[in-house]
């Protein structure tokens, strides 16, 4: 096992395999640390709609050539309300599209091009620990197979999710946090139908907010909001499909394609923001740093954000001996940071008028 590292990463989600390109295309060295296995990673159902800048980021990370091929541009979204139908332009509103291509699709792709680039990912990591941050000589320990190891390294990204070890291993007075928990959730559905249309039906409805996504042609996500305390296994697909036919207008009802579920589960809607996000030379990143309720499709785009301005930042200090990039990443990290947290207060107002 590799003793010695420029940036150990901990976690393969999104923000660390990308962050893990971006690095290896400045000549940077990474090893990523994942407590899961690769299937395991690639198997879970999330995000489906990518921005233009997590598209430019996986083009300058050299892993967009099926995202382009299979990728399906919407240039529009529609709001339903009162049985309307609302279309909304944001290619001609924003001069900007957004990209239908699964997060399970950006993960593929990105593994693929790490395992074809000889890049170290070490797998089923257990009890990963982050140490010395606060020092010139950080490094991380884990457990394989019953083997301790130990990787020293120049810094770590902490691209470990919500409920990682990075955050939870900075001192108490080190860190504020910010959070709220809705009291309901999203009960989400992928099902191989075809979707409802080309673009995506975000409806409002006394009954609760219902989404039509897509995947593919072929591939169809479904959400219905539903109570935080819900359990999955008391949804079978046939009350799933009718509460979602109920709280769409009828002209969208009549364009649901009914078969069975390949996925159900329930997403809870949670805010949360961290700052700063820099601890010597630990940085947080992505959901890590801040979760956002699923319902502004931004919490990937956010991730990709986050790792571009730390993958710049990284790439000064290596290159242009400079830690100008690195120092402003949690100050300066404008745009995604601040937007988390104009989302926060968005999640806020929705949250008022619902309940
Ligand atoms: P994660 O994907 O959580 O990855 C973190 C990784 O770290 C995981 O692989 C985890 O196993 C690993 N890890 C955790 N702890 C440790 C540890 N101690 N040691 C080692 N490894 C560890 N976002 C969008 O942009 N658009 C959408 O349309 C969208 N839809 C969504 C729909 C749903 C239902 C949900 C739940 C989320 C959605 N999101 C969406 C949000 C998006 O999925 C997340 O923001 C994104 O996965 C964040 O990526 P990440 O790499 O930061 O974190
Ligand atoms: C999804 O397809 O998972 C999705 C799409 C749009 C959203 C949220 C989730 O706003």
């Amino acid at each position: 096992m590799r003793e010695r590292t420029q940036v150990a990463i901990i976690g393969a989600g999104p923000a660390g395999l990308l962050l893990g390109a971006l690095l290896h295309k400045a000549g940077i060295d990474t090893v990523i640390v994942e407590q899961r296995t690769a299937a395991y990673v690639m198997g879970r159902i999330r995000a489906g709609v990518l921005e233009q800048t997590t598209v430019e980021l996986l083009e300058q990370a050299g892993v967009a050539e099926r995202l382009h091929r299979e990728g399906l541009p919407h240039h529009s979204i529609e709001l339903a309300f009162d049985g309307q139908l609302h279309r909304v332009n944001l290619q001609a509103l924003t001069g900007k599209h957004v990209t239908v291509y699964g997060q399970t699709e950006v993960t593929h792709d990105l593994m693929d091009a790490r395992a074809a680039a000889g890049l170290t990912t070490v797998y089923e990591a257990e009890k990963v620990s982050v140490h010395g941050f606060d020092s010139d000589a950080p490094s991380v320990r884990w457990r394989s197979d019953g083997v301790e190891h130990e990787l020293r390294c120049d810094f770590v990204a902490g691209c470990d999710g919500y409920h990682g070890v990075c955050r939870a291993s900075v001192p108490d007075g080190a860190i504020r946090t910010y959070e709220k928990v809705y009291p309901f959730g999203w009960l989400g559905v992928l099902a191989e139908v075809p979707p409802v249309g080309d673009e995506l039906v975000y409806a409002n409805h006394e009954r609760g907010f219902a989404l039509c996504s897509q995947r593919s042609r072929t591939r169809s996500r479904y959400y219905v909001q539903c109570g935080s305390d819900e359990k999955v296994e008391n949804w079978s697909d046939a009350a799933f499909w009718a509460e979602l036919r109920s709280r769409l207008p009828d002209e969208v009802t009549q364009r649901v394609t009914i078969g069975p579920s390949i996925e159900k589960s329930i997403a809870p809607l949670h805010s949360f923001v961290a700052e700063p996000l820099r601890f010597g030379r630990l940085f947080l990143a992505g959901d890590a740093a801040h979760i956002v309720p699923p319902t502004g499709a931004k919490g990937l785009n956010l991730a990709a954000s986050d790792v571009g301005y730390l993958a710049r930042g990284l790439a000064e200090f290596y290159r242009d001996k400079s830690a100008a990039g690195i120092d402003a990443y949690s100050d300066a990290l404008p745009a995604p940071h601040l937007e988390g947290r104009a989302l926060f207060m968005v999640a806020d107002v929705a949250d008022a008028q619902v309940s």
